[in-house]
Formats: structure tokens, sequence, C-alpha cells
């Protein structure tokens, strides 16, 4: 979604701006802009497209200034265009947004009516408009924003510069998130810890509903009745990463490959050695006395729901309700004290899922955050966290961010597996360990990944559509197949219950169409080899992921096959999602799409 940056400098801010665009391109972006204030004028470039595109432009017609502002858009309101890029701007201000104004309608209506001349069609413009109404009327710039935000429905997160003074950014956040950062003799204003990285390492984040004001020797924080405060200054972590592709054509297939790492990093960090059982010390709730567990996310965070469902309930015996983080809140949920609501994201800023998190505190409800990013709102809010421990996932289509939050899942279900006394000591450990064994078996997994390339190019490419099917925990695997195939290839995919084909699905079934099958070795492998052998009488082309003895039983009807190692059904779910990501990154790979950063998609979903 949009990303935003500001600085109040001592040198030309432009070329610094553009490189903390760059910084933001993960986030999905269709175009962007900057604007600086030169001798206290607004200068401005905005282009449609890639940041590069930007750049270009900005070197025909530079924008001089020390102060300024950045952003790159994820069109809401109007098309991507220049004119709909942001900065938008009036005689008085410029301004970058991120978020949607609910009412944007009616405000538009309202100074049409006064006489406002709109360029945009944009939802953002009203707010330039109600700031540059209120600088009229005489307010000065700090009381025409907080007047102006006070109008507004829906969320923002927003950075403005006012044409005559030179050494001043505005921000303000409702919804959207927004931070601050320190430098020596100047400060910076951006979306998240991300943006500012390469600038600092001291930041401090707005609370939901400030006003801040930036001059390059301080910052004054105001609260949403606009009174001072202060804010706190905690270091920015996200400095210490790098975004860079390094040896890997890719993010997507850099962060596969690191997935060994980030299942190590994210498992230790819950794993006691001394014991061989799980500390769930970061949980300060009684965990004998959870009656039900909700889990709300959106996307892949969702299917890892699915698959937590399995395992709470198998090994914990807890009842689990899966919710999805839009539809959540609106259904009325039945939900009592004892119930545990864990709500999961890797940016930690989804809003459908942060909404959902303020719904359940609002009702007294016990909140767990799962989130990568650990400075996130929804870190923040929650009453507790665990951390997946992936580091910064750059592709769009998640990967390490969905196996290390499986991994926190497993943990969580032997946590209350022994808390609850449902599964004998012994065998919890054994668990354990198998989660302990998986990152040598991801390596060796990902040494030879060139029969996927090939499925890709001789099978899958050419595809209209796909399905993906799989029974038990395979089944949300199956689902997270067909996200990542259509999200990074744009073909058609679908994922199913294998049971569910007779239902339906199977009347897809001809020549053009491969299915993938999800089939490790389990209980359910009897079942899904006979769903598989319906497809294949229908002339169907099967490619079957299992394991040596389900290929053996298998290789006669099927058109390829992915050879999975040996493991045990509670870790399956883990080492299967590899090959699901792997044939969706050669697809796109062999179809020349831009896999990190898929049309109409961004990586963090900040408005609903
Ligand atoms: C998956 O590849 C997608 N990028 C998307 O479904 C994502 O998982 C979803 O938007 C949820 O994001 P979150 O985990 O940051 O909340």
């Amino acid at each position: 979604m949009c990303g935003i940056v500001g600085i109040v400098g001592n040198k030309e801010v432009a070329p610094f701006l553009l490189s903390a665009l760059k910084r933001l391109e993960y986030r999905g972006y269709d175009s962007a802009g900057i604007a600086a204030l030169n001798n206290g004028k607004i200068e401005y470039c905005r282009s449609k497209g890639k940041i590069s595109a930007l750049k270009d432009k900005v070197a025909q017609y530079p924008v001089a200034g020390t102060v300024g502002i950045a952003h790159t858009r994820w069109a809401t309101h109007g098309v991507p265009s220049e004119a709909n890029a942001h900065p938008q701007f009036s005689d008085t201000v410029a301004l970058v947004h991120n978020g949607i104004i609910e009412n944007y309608e009616a405000l538009k209506a309202e100074f049409s009516a006064k006489g406002y001349n709109f360029t945009s069609e944009t939802d953002t413009e009203v707010i330039v408009a109600l700031i540059t109404f209120n600088l009229k009327e005489g307010l000065k710039p700090k009381e025409a924003v907080y007047q102006s935000i006070q109008r507004l429905e829906g969320s923002f997160a927003i950075e403005v510069l006012f044409d005559g003074y030179p050494d001043m950014i505005i921000g303000a956040r409702r919804g959207s998130p927004l931070a601050v950062g320190y430098g020596d003799d100047e400060m910076f204003i951006g979306s998240d810890a991300l943006a500012l990285a390469e600038f600092t390492t001291k930041i401090s984040y707005l609370e939901d509903g400030d006003l801040v004001v930036l001059h390059k020797d301080k910052v004054e924080f105001f609260d949403e009745k606009g009174n001072p405060v202060q804010r706190e200054i905690v270091a920015n972590h996200a400095s210490s990463f790098t975004i860079e592709k390094g040896e890997f054509r890719h993010f997507m297939i850099k962060e596969i490959f690191e997935q060994p790492k980030a299942i190590e990093d994210t498992f230790c960090s819950v794993y006691d050695k001394e014991t061989g059982l799980i500390n769930s010390a970061n949980i300060p709730f009684d965990l004998t006395k959870v009656s039900r567990v909700a889990i709300i996310a959106c996307g892949t965070s969702l299917h890892a729901a699915m698959v937590a469902k399995y395992w709470i309930e198998t090994y914990a015996k807890v009842p689990v309700d899966i919710d999805s983080s839009s539809e959540f809140r609106y259904r009325n949920p039945v939900l009592d004290k004892d119930t545990l609501a864990v709500f999961v994201s890797q940016s930690g800023e989804t809003a459908d899922t942060l909404a959902a998190l303020r719904y359940c505190k609002k009702h007294g409800i016990k909140t767990l955050g799962m989130v990568n990013v650990p400075a996130s709102t929804i870190a923040r809010e929650a009453d507790c966290i665990l951390q997946t421990m992936a580091g910064p996932e750059v592709s769009v289509a998640a990967t390490k961010a969905f196996t290390t939050q499986l991994v926190l899942f497993a943990a969580l279900a032997l946590a209350l597996a022994e808390k609850r006394e449902t599964l004998p000591l012994p065998e919890i450990k054994k668990m354990a360990k198998m989660l302990l064994d998986i990152p040598s078996i991801m390596q060796d997994f990902l040494k030879e990944t060139e029969s996927i390339d090939k499925i890709a190019k001789d099978i899958v490419k050419d595809a209209v559509n796909a399905l993906y099917i799989g029974r038990g925990s395979s089944y949300p695997i199956a689902l997270e197949g067909a996200l990542k195939l259509k999200e990074t290839s744009y073909i058609h995919a679908e994922g199913y219950s294998a049971g569910e084909m007779k239902h339906g699905p199977i009347a897809l079934v001809d020549q053009g169409l491969p299915i993938i099958v999800v089939a490790p070795f389990d209980k359910y492998f009897e079942k899904t080899f006979s769903n598989m052998q319906e497809i294949v009488a229908r002339g169907g082309k099967v490619i079957f992921v299992s394991n040596k003895k389900g290929i053996a039983a298998a290789i006669k009807h099927i058109t390829a096959s992915i050879a999975m190692p040996d493991v045990n059904t509670f870790v399956a779910p883990i080492l299967y999602s590899l090959p699901m990501q792997i044939l969706a990154y050669y697809t796109a790979l062999a179809k020349g799409t831009d896999m990190d950063q898929p049309r109409n998609l961004a990586k963090s979903v900040t408005v609903e």
C-alpha cells in the first residue's frame, strides 16, 4: 500500500527521498512523487509507474530544497496516473497520504460548492482542500491540520508541507501507521521503520490520533485532543537489515531460500533447550483456562491459521475458530472471556486484522498478536506477541512469513498440550525435536529444485487454470499453493479439499488442467489417492506431491511428481509449503511476470 516519507534536513533532500521510496517499493505501488520546499516555495514532481520513472523525471525537472515529502501510491480512488499521484497540492500546501477517506464525497461536494477546484480523482485531495481553507481562515499550520483531521472519517497517515514555512513538516495519523526518526540536525518521518532505516536508528511511533510537528532540531507531538505529549524513543531494529537481493534474481526466491534460517531462529526463540519443551512465558495467560482459540487473519496468514486449527484441536483438544479478518467483526462473533484471540499478520499493519484485534480488546477478550514486525501496530496493541523471526519480507508473495507462522503455531499447540496435559511429556518433546530438525531437512530439499522448474515450464506455465487439492492439514497447503500461483503468475488457481472435488470442481477437469495433489503419506493418503485416480480417469494432468512411497504407488497414473522427504504428519505442512512456493516462483519466472511486485497487489494492506 502507499508508502510515505519526509525529511526536514540540512542538505538537498531529493536523492534521499528517492532512495527512501526505493526501500518502500516492497509495499506495492503504481505511481510516485516527491515535493520539496525551495526557499519556502513548493516544488514537486510526480510520475506514473516505477520509482525509476520518477527518478528519470526528477533528473529532467529537478526538485530543490532541504525539506521534502515523498510517496508511493497504490490506487484506491482514481486510476494510477500522474494527476492522481501524490503529493496532492494547492497553492499553499503539498500533502502525501496513506489510507482512505471514507467521507470524501461529501467533503468534495462541500468544498466544490465553496469554489475549490479539484484536479484529481483522489479522496486525498479533500484533505488538501480542508487544510487550505483553514489556512485561508487565518489558522496557523498546526491548527489548520488539527481542525482538518477532525472532519475526516476513515484512515490516514499524512505529511504536509506549507508554502512559506521552509523548516517544517506536519504529520498526523489515524488508523495508518507513522513513525518519526531522529537525526543530527535533521528529522525524518515515514510509514514504517524500514522507510527510516537508512537515516536513523532512533525512532518514535505516533499513537493513533497523534499530530506531529517536525523541525530539523525539534519534534513536538500532540495527542488526539491536541495536548502536547511525549512519545518514547526506541531503537530502529530495521536499520541492521539490508534489503538487497544478494546472489538471487528476485526477493521471492531469496526469501524461499532463507526459510531454514528463519525457521531455526523462530523455533529457537520459543524452544527451551534445557527441558526440551516450549517456553510460553511470553503468553501471560493461564493456558489451562483457555476454552477456545479464535484465529483471525488474511491471505497467507489465514492459511497458517487453518493449519493451526488441525494442530491445536488434534494435540491440545481446544476448539479453534478461524476467521477471515474482513468478515470477523461484521458477523457478530460470539466470544466468551476464556477465548484466546490470535491475530496473525506478517506486517502487523493489515487494516482488517487490526480492526478485529481492536474489536476483541473492546469486548474484553485476551489477545495475542503473531507478527513478523515487532514494532507494528498489532504488536503494540495486542496483550502479548509471538514474533516470527523471518526478518524483512520484501516480496509481496509471502513465503518465509508463512512457514515461520506455522512453526509458531506448532509450538503453541505443543505448549497448550503440555499445560492441558493432553499429550504425554515425552511425546511433546519428540514433536518439539521434529520442529528442531526442520531447517536441515529444508536445506537438503532446497538443493534440488530443478525438477520443479521443469514442471513449471512444461506443465503449468501455459495453463489458464490450475487446481490444488489436499486433505487434513494439507488442505490449507493446497489453498496456499493456489494463492501463490495466482498472485505471482496470474494463472487462475483454486484450492479445494480433495473430498470436495466430486461436489463441483471435477467438472473443470480436462487435458489442459494441471492439478497439484498435495498427498503426504499419512492417514489421508488412500483417500486422496482415490481422488487423484478420479481426476486422471477424466484426463487431468496430475502433479503429485508426496514422499517416495506415495509417488511409487501413484507413478503410473500421474504426469509429474515432486518427491518430498519422509517426515511425520505433524511437520508435513511446513515442508510441503516449499514445493508450492517454488512451483509458483518458477512458473512466474517462465511467464516473465513480476513476482516480487505483482500487479494490483500491495505487501501491506493498510486499508479495508
Ligand atoms: C500472500 O502472498 C499475500 N501477500 C497476502 O495474502 C498476505 O498474506 C495478506 O495480505 C496478509 O498480510 P499480513 O500477514 O501482513 O497481515
